[in-house]
């Protein structure tokens, strides 16, 4: 997939007050007394302009702030961005990916073609090199998106490229940040590609198109596999579920399995992975039809899956010692004379029943039958991801994503995962009480549960098919996309569960490395 912007990102050794570029970001903490030694030294040159400002009242450091000094010739950045970075016994690895964001997307706002990056500098020692130089390109690359890919009347023509450099004077901090961007660079561009195919719409992108793509994404990456049952292989295989949702729409539906096999030889001693994501490439509701505002949001039901696809090749491409699959059941949710209806019972891959109340709650139609192919396939660790109930964006707003499972540890571990990656989640409950709800007079289990507690529920029907294995469930409805543009970023699907995915990932591996 051809990048909207094209940014590169390189590390160099150099100084703040010489290297010439049209954007030079720096940090500076909140409530700061005295400058630090880069914007001393930026400040000796400029006739003391940033203290100046600074004094004024123009900048106090607070976080998602910032100014913009310009240079006088003395130096070689045509334009200082000085970021806040807010209290600094708060600052964590988030604060400078956030920083990082706000000053790529600035500097695509301003079409600067060069952008330097200091802003590791002011967090001192606090932190490894290497993990600062990887949340920065994470920043850059998150804040720099755009979507323009069907704009051909822009007013100033298409974005172009980026060219960012993380700088530092020390020899010894270089190597450290080089090491660390190589992650960073993998885990930004995967991010990045994961909002390209969120934000494509369901005309552009149905799961056959999808299965493609995940196709495409396995040939261009060693040691990733692909299998793709179409709609025939669906109903052959028994996937009731999945094959119930995509019955209503000429986009028939496909199961999309990645697998990744790391080359170390002691991989079959190595715990095996399931990521699952819901792909459902428009969710009009079906028979049980949405109401018609904001529908088009339903294009991007697709992201959970999406996340999946990304965050395997993201961990391939890291050559993570870890087994991994990538599971992804995708379906177009559309109502029509072959629809699935209110009131029919299906079988699903696990052979449980289940009733359909409403063919809206078609997530968990589907993922039902993708939890059991993971089973079958002995995962030692199930974790889903998915845009799977209004209820769940009702009890937790656009901030975080609702976080069940059955597994004390695994939980810590994503909310681990979480704090790091800036993704953030929410533990929310999924037992007994609410799995009650789901069972059905006249089938096994019911698709809907009572008016209340609905992401709870929701999570409780998919812990029915997860037999023993040891599973987590986010649901990530709300997260997928950001209404509208930020400090951060540009509006549109926000790529949400790919950083959490992999950090995650990246975790398990250093923690058996232990
Ligand atoms: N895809 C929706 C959930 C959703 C809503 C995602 C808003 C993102 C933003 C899901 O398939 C759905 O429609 N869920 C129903 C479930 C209900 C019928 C039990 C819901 O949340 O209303
Ligand atoms: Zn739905
Ligand atoms: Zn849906």
């Amino acid at each position: 997939m051809k990048e909207i912007i094209n940014v590169g990102i390189k590390v160099r050794k150099t100084d703040v007050i010489s290297c010439e570029t049209d954007l030079l970001a720096i940090g500076r903490f909140s409530g700061e007394k005295k400058p630090d030694k880069i914007i001393a030294e930026l400040d000796g040159k400029l006739g003391g302009a940033i203290e100046k400002m600074i004094k004024l009242g123009d900048f106090a450091g607070k976080e998602g702030t910032g100014a913009t000094i310009y240079g006088n010739g003395t130096i070689g950045a045509r334009r200082i961005l000085l970021i806040g970075l807010g209290e600094e016994k708060k600052a964590t690895l988030d604060t400078l990916r956030k920083a990082a964001a706000y000053a790529a997307n600035k500097a695509v706002a301003i079409k600067a073609k060069k952008m330097n990056v200091a802003l590791h500098a002011a967090f001192g020692r606090r932190f490894d090199a290497a993990d600062m130089a990887r949340v920065m390109a994470e920043g850059v690359y998150f804040g720099s998106y755009r979507y323009d890919e069907f704009v051909t009347e822009s007013e100033n023509g298409r974005l172009g490229s980026l060219e960012v450099e993380m700088i530092d004077s020390e020899q010894a901090k270089i190597k450290m940040l080089e090491k660390g961007l190589v992650d960073g660079l993998i885990i930004g561009k995967m991010q990045s590609y994961a909002r390209t195919l969120a934000n494509r719409p369901a005309n552009v992108i149905s799961p056959a198109r999808l299965a493609e793509e995940a196709q495409k994404l396995a040939k261009s990456t060693t040691r990733v596999s692909c299998t793709v049952l179409d709609e025939k292989e669906v109903a052959a295989k028994g996937m009731g579920g999945l094959s119930a949702v995509g019955a209503g729409s000429q986009n028939k539906p496909r199961f999309i399995v990645l697998k990744y096999k790391p080359a170390n030889r002691s991989a079959n001693s190595l715990p095996t992975i399931a990521l699952v994501g819901k792909a459902i490439t428009f969710d009009s509701g079906g028979i049980d039809i949405k109401p018609s505002a904001n529908m088009e949001q339903m294009k991007l039901d697709k992201s959970g899956g999406i996340a999946v696809l990304s965050a395997v090749k993201a961990a391939a491409e890291m050559k993570l010692p870890v087994n991994l699959y990538g599971i992804v059941p995708s379906a177009e949710n559309l109502p029509s004379g072959s629809s699935y209806r209110p009131g029919d019972i299906v079988i699903t891959f696990s052979g449980k029943t289940v009733e359909v109340q409403n063919t809206d709650a078609e997530g968990r139609m589907i993922l039902c039958d993708a939890l059991s192919y993971a089973v079958k396939q002995n995962c030692d660790v199930i974790i889903d991801i998915a845009t799977l109930t209004g209820a769940c964006m009702v009890a937790l707003g656009q901030y975080m994503a609702g976080l069940m499972g059955n597994d004390e540890k695994l939980i810590k571990q994503i909310q681990a995962a979480a704090e790091e990656s800036g993704e953030k989640v929410w533990p929310m409950p999924s037992g007994d009480e609410y799995a009650k709800e789901m069972k059905s007079k006249i089938a096994d289990l019911k698709n809907v549960g009572s008016r209340w507690g609905g992401a709870c529920t929701g999570a409780a029907f998919l812990r029915q098919f997860v037999d023993d294995r040891k599973w987590a469930h986010l649901d990530i409805a709300g997260m997928d996309m950001i209404e509208k543009s930020t400090e951060y970023s540009a509006e549109g699907a926000s790529g949400f569960g790919v950083r959490l995915l992999t950090t995650y990932l990246m975790n398990v591996v250093k923690k058996s490395k232990k």
